[in-house]
């Protein structure tokens, strides 16, 4: 029977064969032990030289990591086995001899691992972060879904800059000059118009100057954005779809997590309610932890994101940040014109920021004042200020950052590993 390794839970006591590549290999004299991997996951083939043919044994001890063969043995439970099965090999037919695979078990650099990118991803840890990436979006659909939302594809190219204009990545569109998209929101938000409560999920760019373990120039983002919906609320939804991603993975990626020697207690951790602090209120605690390169109107940086949120030890939501930090388009607060409606969702565990998100102005004049204050082109945002000509509401939405949410539930330490195919500062290959 055919079937890959995912599936020989299925087959316990049978024969069965895969197609698979050798990961790693030992053998002595009389046993040859072949960690197998398919994709789907990762097995043990134990090949006895005194129950299989002569050229099998020979094949066993000589075949190369990342060599790909097709594999029939008879599927063992093994309690010993992470992942309870170990197969009793009866026949190796090889498909392609590797040689000089040039990841070895030994240890290597980081710029050595990232140049060969196309290959490390087969690795176990990488596998196993790609998988949660994989929960992860697969949760994000099933919530957004659940709740009635519909997904709503924004272009990639655009004319037109969210997130201030500094940041973009610039390209010809025939005659005229385009922008690859840093954010859907805009769209996102003629949506919500149209559709009522909506989430774009696609990659934006931004040519970020930034060289941490929380970067990439090109990342993915998922950006709901509802109508009739207003700052608190928008809070709400946020804590429950992390919590709900968080409750995801913690179910469906047993193995993953425990590949990656994730410590578990701080998903569980992950329950909505999350704490809410103004900015005002963060920043007295700053001052309060002795932090003192830092005064109103400043924007915290990682240290101080890391310690607040450590300050609670659960995801915290930082509120009514000042205007002057954030984009055009936020809300005032009711009560002050100095702050805004808005929320940044900063991770424990130095994570950092993981949503960025706020009511809308959805008064027209003050929207169209906004634009002119920042020097925003205001030919290019005249569509955008007719959702507030016709029939405006409330409304408010975020952005999760998919990359450094996949780095935290992971627990891994940089960004760089929560893509298949990084885009940073200075990597553009493979
Ligand atoms: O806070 P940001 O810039 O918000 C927006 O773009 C809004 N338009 C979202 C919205 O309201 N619809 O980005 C949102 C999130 C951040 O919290 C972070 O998780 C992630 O996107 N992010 C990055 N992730 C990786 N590398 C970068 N360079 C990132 N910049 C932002
Ligand atoms: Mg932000």
């Amino acid at each position: 029977m055919k079937t890959t390794i995912a599936q020989v839970g299925k087959y316990v006591d049978k024969e069965v064969t895969i197609g698979a590549w050798i990961a790693n290999k030992r053998s002595s004299g009389k046993i040859a032990f072949l960690q197998l991997r398919d994709g789907t996951g990762f097995i043990q083939g134990v090949v006895v030289k005194a129950e299989v043919d002569e050229e099998i044994f020979k094949t066993a001890k000589t075949i190369t990591q990342e060599s790909s063969l097709y594999v029939t043995g008879v599927v063992r439970a093994d309690d010993r086995s992470p992942f309870g099965y170990e197969l009793t090999v009866t026949n190796l037919a090889i498909i392609h001899a590797s040689t000089d695979y040039p990841i070895t078990p030994k240890e290597h650099g980081t710029e050595f691992l990232m140049d060969h990118r196309h290959l490390w991803l087969r690795s176990k840890k990488q596998h196993a972060v790609m998988k949660i990436r994989n929960q992860i979006i697969k949760s994000t659909y099933d919530f957004f879904f659940e709740q009635g939302f519909t997904k709503l594809d924004s272009p990639i190219l655009t004319g037109s800059s969210p997130e201030g204009t500094s940041e973009l990545f610039q390209t010809k569109y025939f005659d005229e000059d385009a922008y690859l998209s840093q954010s859907g929101q805009l769209y996102a938000e003629a949506g919500a118009m149209a559709l009522g409560r909506v989430f774009t999920f696609g990659p934006t760019f931004r040519a970020e100057k930034s060289k941490t373990r929380r970067h990439l120039i090109e990342f993915w983002m998922i950006e709901p954005e509802m109508s009739f919906v207003e700052h608190e609320e928008s809070l709400e939804i946020q804590e429950q779809y992390v919590s709900y991603l968080a409750q995801a993975v913690l179910k469906e990626c047993q193995l993953e997590l425990t590949v990656l020697g994730r410590d578990q207690s701080k998903l569980e951790a992950i329950q909505a309610p999350f704490p809410r602090i103004t900015y005002d209120k963060a920043l007295e605690l700053l001052l309060e932890k002795g932090f003192d390169d830092i005064k109103w109107g400043d924007d915290f940086g990682a240290p101080h994101e890391t310690a607040l949120a450590e300050h609670y030890e659960k995801p915290v939501f930082i509120t009514h940040y000042p205007k002057s930090l954030k984009p055009f388009y936020m809300q005032p607060a009711p009560d002050r014109d100095d702050v805004v409606l808005c929320a940044d969702l900063i991770a424990p565990e130095g994570y950092g920021e993981v949503i960025g998100g706020s009511e809308r102005i959805h008064d027209y004049d003050l929207l169209k004042q906004e634009i002119a204050a920042h020097n925003l082109p205001l030919e290019a945002y005249q569509w955008y200020l007719d959702l507030r000509k016709y029939g405006s509401v409330p409304h408010s939405g975020f952005g999760l950052g998919l990359e450094r949410t996949v780095a935290w539930l992971s627990g891994i330490e940089h960004v760089r590993e929560s893509i298949g195919f990084p885009r940073l500062l200075n990597r553009l290959h493979p």
